[in-house]
């Protein structure tokens, strides 16, 4: 490791306050209509959505990778759908897995309002089974992963498999909401994932609030 430049920060304190981060927010990423309904969850859905810097950041990485075909795991009601979806290449499509019907339902309301009803596929199921199905479709030059933490090594798995080299892997909270290091079934899912991501691409976690891992398949 390189000499420590500011230990504070290295040591994990951090600059970014709330108000410096909504301020960032509101300067750097435009919600236009589609975007603001995505993110105001309906009532009886949590409000677990990427931030809106997170959301515009996989919308950049997408465009920097020229993403055309793309697999989320984890759609909610289409918030990081909309933004992936948005990024995508001429005739590309993002195929979005989601576990919860009336989530899914929601999300396929946003996406149409979003004028991504044809770019995006909404499939219904729990990612380990819906991923196999998806298969034909590939390879793939981008999946994001943000559903279920126990199965995220599952899912890292299945992503640098069908991934094309040179395809992104993307996945949300890395540090586990802090848990990462903790002797738990889903910590030792979630350090799977970061590993297999290391092993299998050129990669970083990102220090978003929850840590976002991206890894270039090699
Ligand atoms: N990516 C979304 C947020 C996803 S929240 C966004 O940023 O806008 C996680 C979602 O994963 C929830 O909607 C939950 O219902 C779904 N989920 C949970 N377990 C799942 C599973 N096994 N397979 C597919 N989706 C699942
Ligand atoms: C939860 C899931 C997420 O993907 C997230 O970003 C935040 C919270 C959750 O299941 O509570
Ligand atoms: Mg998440």
């Amino acid at each position: 490791m390189p000499a420590m430049a500011d230990p504070d920060s290295r040591a994990g304190s951090r600059y970014a306050t709330g108000p410096i981060l909504d301020w960032c927010a509101r300067l750097h990423v435009h919600h236009d209509d589609a975007l603001t309904r995505a993110f105001a969850t309906p009532e009886g859905v949590p409000a677990i959505m990427v931030g809106p810097s997170e959301g515009q950041l996989l919308g950049l990485l997408c465009r920097l990778g020229r993403v055309a075909r793309a697999v989320e795991i984890g759609t909610l009601v289409g918030y990081s759908a909309i933004h992936i979806g948005r990024a995508l290449a001429p005739g590309g499509h993002l195929w979005s897995i989601e576990f919860d019907a009336g989530h899914a339902a929601f999300a396929r309301d946003n996406l149409a309002a979003a004028g991504l009803g044809e770019r995006v596929t909404v499939v219904e199921g729990a990612g380990v089974d819906v991923l196999p199905t998806l298969e034909g479709h590939g390879p793939f030059d981008a999946v994001f992963i943000d559903a279920d933490k126990l199965n995220y090594d599952r899912y890292g798995a299945w992503a640098v498999t069908h991934l094309r080299p040179g395809g992104l892997v993307l996945g949300d909270n890395a540090f586990l909401f802090g848990e990462l290091l903790d002797d738990t079934e889903r910590g030792r899912a979630m350090r799977g994932f970061h590993e297999l991501v290391a092993k299998s691409c050129d990669s970083v976690c990102i220090p978003t609030p929850d840590g976002l891992v991206l890894g270039i398949k090699r």
